[in-house]
């Protein structure tokens, strides 16, 4: 059997859309946040490169304090001093979670490193924020599901994209029906970025657009095969082609790539009514709409014709995406709720993940 006839790990047949989650061993029924006058209290792991973006917007967010900054690197906590006066910093996660004041743990630390950390923060009793993608093997994710589930509390992923306001309407469109049936979507993540030794380009880039493409069709592939090369880094992919079939017949295909003279950050949706392009590189008109399709020739039989109509961009907000992701981090928090990118959605997003590895490793 070819990798790509592969059937994805815990996926022997097509699946219908999702609405019921798998159940954990044993759930523990989640409470909403104890004090409502009592700020959540957050700490962060992993001061690198993101861990700061979602430290200044914990520590900005009303009814939210944050309390902690640890990494393991004294030079990244030195970097961070002074900007957070009154947060306690340390290099020890261990130190967070005996801290019985704390309520929740964002980890920002390398891939490899998501899954044990995010169980230990959850059988610590915290609430979770882990940055995308949960882990790097299916089983590590399910371990982490399984520890939200037994201990009731929020597991949430950082699948940033499904928080974009332009992802959200491109969303809603497609449920609507305005683009017609979903046909077939893809996507370009490339430019010459950030060279990872941990993770290779589908693990860092692909995470994103898989999780909108599941978002979008809400399916999981039944056909998984993607081809990479690494030029820079032995054994590191720098530039993946990846190609999803689902048992609608949806198809998505994703160029990913951290080695390329262009930045792109661009999802293409074709519909049998319109196509639509999320293009994040823009700063107006992040979402256009074209009315662009095929028609059948009334006059003639079997014929089409093309129909180039006009385009149009939604009005979206320019709320940042980040600061969406953390406020519903809180709010969940403070509800009880269930995160739109929860753990089950992040096991779905590492089941794709890992099928297309399994291919990429052939
Ligand atoms: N959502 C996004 O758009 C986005 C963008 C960039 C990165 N990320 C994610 O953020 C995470 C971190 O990426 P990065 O680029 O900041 O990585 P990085 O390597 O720059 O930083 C990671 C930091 O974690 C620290 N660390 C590692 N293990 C630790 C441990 N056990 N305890 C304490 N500190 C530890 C390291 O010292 C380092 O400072 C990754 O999961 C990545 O996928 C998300």
């Amino acid at each position: 059997m070819s990798p790509a006839q592969r059937p994805i790990e815990g996926m022997t047949t097509p699946q219908p859309r999702r609405t019921a989650k798998p159940s954990a061993n044993t759930k523990v029924a989640r409470a909403a946040h104890p004090d409502p006058a009592r700020p959540v209290r957050i700490g962060v792991v992993g001061l690198g490169y993101w861990g700061p973006n979602l430290a200044r917007n914990f520590a900005s967010i009303d009814g939210c304090e944050l309390t902690w900054l640890c990494d393991a690197s004294e030079q990244a906590r030195a970097k961070l001093a002074g900007a957070f006066p009154g947060v306690r910093a340390t290099g020890e996660v261990e130190e967070l979670l005996a801290d019985p004041e704390l309520d929740a743990v964002v980890l920002a630390t390398p891939v490899p490193t998501h899954a044990e950390l995010a169980e230990r923060v959850l059988r610590a009793g915290k609430h979770c924020f882990v940055e995308k993608p949960l882990a790097t093997t299916v089983a590590d994710a399910r371990r982490a599901v399984h520890a939200a589930g037994e201990t009731g509390r929020i597991l949430m992923v950082g699948q940033l994209l499904e928080y974009h306001p332009a992802v959200t309407r491109l969303k809603e469109l497609v449920d609507e029906g305005e683009l017609g049936s979903l046909y077939y979507i893809y996507g370009n993540r490339v430019n010459l970025g950030k060279l990872r030794s941990e993770e290779n380009a589908l693990w860092s880039l692909g995470a994103h657009d898989v999780s909108v493409v599941l978002h979008l069709i809400g399916e999981e592939p039944e056909e998984c095969s993607a081809h990479g090369e690494s030029y820079v880094r032995g054994g590191v992919q720098d530039v993946v082609f990846c190609y999803l079939r689902f048992p609608s017949g949806r198809v998505a295909h994703l160029h990913l790539s951290w080695l390329d003279p262009h930045k792109e950050r661009r999802i293409t949706v074709v519909g049998s009514k319109r196509m639509a392009t999320f293009d994040d590189m823009q700063i107006e008109g992040k979402l256009t709409v074209y009315d662009k399709g095929f028609d059948e020739d009334t006059s003639s039989w079997g014929e089409y014709i093309a129909r180039a109509g006009e385009s149009f961009s939604p009005r979206i907000s320019n709320a940042e995406p980040l600061r969406l992701e953390c406020e519903h981090f809180v709010e969940c928090i403070r509800n009880g709720q269930t995160p739109r990118s929860d753990g089950h959605s992040g096991l779905r997003v590492v089941r794709v993940l890992e099928a297309l590895q399994r291919s990429l490793d052939g």
